[in-house]
């Protein structure tokens, strides 16, 4: 997306190739109040975030619940059976236990997590800074000892002190972690602090690569994710709709636009978003706002005039990307912000064709109206009213039918339709391409004529398959 400053992104385009993206809908997600996956639903967003391309799926922490523990291990045989191609992984505190459930489950890596500030060490842990970073070490260690990969999250890494988070990560990655999760817990980074942040850890620590888990508390997450990569961080943490703990992390949908957008990369098929976007509001219960960006309701609904105007004459005058991306439409809303344009663009789009008069009439009434949403079934009363015409679509009076017909492919299509042209009923015969050869369009005073029509259609020779079709409406010219 071309900005007077998008220069300054250029260089960060690299870091966003090769960047990877670890879904935490399984077990971030699960975290959001009211929410709890079945082991069914969780094994099929497994799948369908495996087809979206994720890197890596955060499956769940197996110590939490035995429902929880089938659903990591069912993912890890699928991952076995080939299944799926992400990195599996299961989450675990620093203790053994929990260990030990996380390797039953077969994951490809565990994830082992510590609060690391101040905060968390005094009130969680009850553990000196010391203490703390031997139980990391060995805690690490004890994972390592399964044979799987390791990840270390430094939880509430953005609230530590730097000089002891450095230490806390040259712990883990020398008892074997080769991935570091520095966790914006309570969501305080924001973009810039996150770039300098993850910017000042890859120096002083080295040798490990890094996972940006940033929490949306002050809706900074996806900004901050951004930082956080331009900084040096090879992964992000998403969970689908941005669930997760209180209001969740970075949402999938906008850091996988975001990127298409800013980078004209595509690290996750864009063309899945929508159908993850749905099945995760059916399993979670929670419904995405209207205003959520890219995947709300009204993500590509325009209101004011002025907007409609310009995008009826050019769609980027207000769009950062097209809705196309990821398998959108736009529409606008009609009410009293409504400008001529669009209601005849409205009207058009209906059917409906009204000189300029007849228009500023409709106009004036859809401002009058009190109405926050005029439907198309209003908007043609309102239409009909001004204009004195009948303008809805009637149901027909004789009975139609189109019929869809295939044809022998060693008959001749054109010969074929010169005979149904002379069956009685028969009123129009087109040439067609696709599944079908031929399209009819019938009429019938009644239904038992119109079986007798369609019985010689399907009579006819060189005919190998129709598909019938009965009209209900039909809009007058
Ligand atoms: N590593 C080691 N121990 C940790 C820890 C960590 N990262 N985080 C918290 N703990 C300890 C606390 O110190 C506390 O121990 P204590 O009982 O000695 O005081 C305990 O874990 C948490 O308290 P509580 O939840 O009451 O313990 P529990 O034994 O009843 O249950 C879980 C533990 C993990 C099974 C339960 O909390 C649970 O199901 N949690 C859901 C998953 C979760 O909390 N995830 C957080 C992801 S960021
Ligand atoms: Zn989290």
């Amino acid at each position: 997306m071309a900005t007077p400053f998008s220069e300054i992104l250029k260089k960060y385009r690299p870091a966003f190739e090769k960047v990877k993206v670890l879904d935490a809908t399984l077990r971030e997600g699960e975290q959001t109040p009211g929410v709890s996956f079945t082991i069914d639903q969780k094994l099929e967003i497994a799948k369908k975030l495996d087809e979206l391309g994720v890197h890596m799926i955060e499956a769940g922490h197996p110590a939490v619940a035995p429902d929880v523990y089938e659903a990591v291990r069912r993912i890890s045989w699928m991952k076995k059976e080939g299944e799926i191609r992400a990195e599996i992984i299961a989450h675990s505190r620093a203790v053994k236990s929990d260990i030990d459930k996380a390797a039953e489950t077969e994951p490809d890596r565990i994830a082992i997590f510590y609060g690391v500030s101040d905060i968390h060490l005094k009130a969680k842990h009850r553990k000196t800074r010391e203490e703390a970073l031997s139980v990391i070490g060995e805690m690490v260690e004890y994972a390592k000892s399964y044979g799987v990969k390791v990840r270390f999250t430094a939880e509430d890494a953005s609230r530590a002190d730097l000089a002891y988070l450095e230490e806390v990560v040259r712990t883990a990655r020398d008892a074997g972690a080769d991935r570091v999760s520095l966790a914006d817990t309570v969501g305080v980074l924001t973009p810039w602090t996150a770039q300098r942040f993850f910017e000042h850890m890859t120096k002083a620590v080295p040798n490990v690569e890094y996972d940006i888990h940033a929490h949306n508390d002050l809706g900074m997450a996806l900004a901050s994710a951004f930082g956080a990569v331009m900084g040096g961080a090879t992964a992000v943490h998403v969970t689908v709709n941005g669930l997760g703990e209180r209001v969740g992390i970075v949402p999938l949908q906008l850091f996988a636009v975001a990127v298409k957008v800013h980078f004209d990369l595509e690290i996750i098929k864009l063309s899945g978003l929508m159908e993850i976007t749905r099945m995760v509001e059916r399993y979670s219960g929670i419904e995405v706002p209207y205003n959520m960006p890219v995947v709300g309701d009204y993500a590509f609904l325009h209101k004011a005039g002025v907007h409609v105007a310009g995008i009826l004459a050019d769609p980027r005058t207000y769009e950062a990307f097209p809705p196309e991306l990821i398998g959108r439409s736009r529409d606008y809303v009609i009410d009293k912000y409504t400008g001529k344009k669009a209601v005849k663009a409205k009207l058009e789009k209906l059917g409906i064709r009204v000189d300029d008069d007849t228009l500023m009439k409709i106009l004036e009434e859809i401002k009058k109206s009190k109405l926050k949403f005029l439907t198309d079934d209003t908007l043609i009363s309102i239409a009909e009213r001004v204009s004195g015409r009948a303008l809805r679509p009637r149901a027909t009076e004789n009975i139609e039918a189109v019929v869809w017909i295939k044809v022998d492919s060693n008959a001749f299509t054109s010969s074929v339709a010169r005979k149904l042209s002379v069956v009685d009923g028969v009123k129009e015969v087109a040439e067609v391409t696709g599944d079908y050869d031929l399209l009819v369009r019938v009429e019938a005073p009644d239904h038992k004529v119109l079986n007798a029509i369609l019985d010689s259609i399907r009579g006819t020779k060189g005919i190998v398959g129709t598909h019938t079709q009965i009209v209900l409406k039909k809009m007058e010219k």
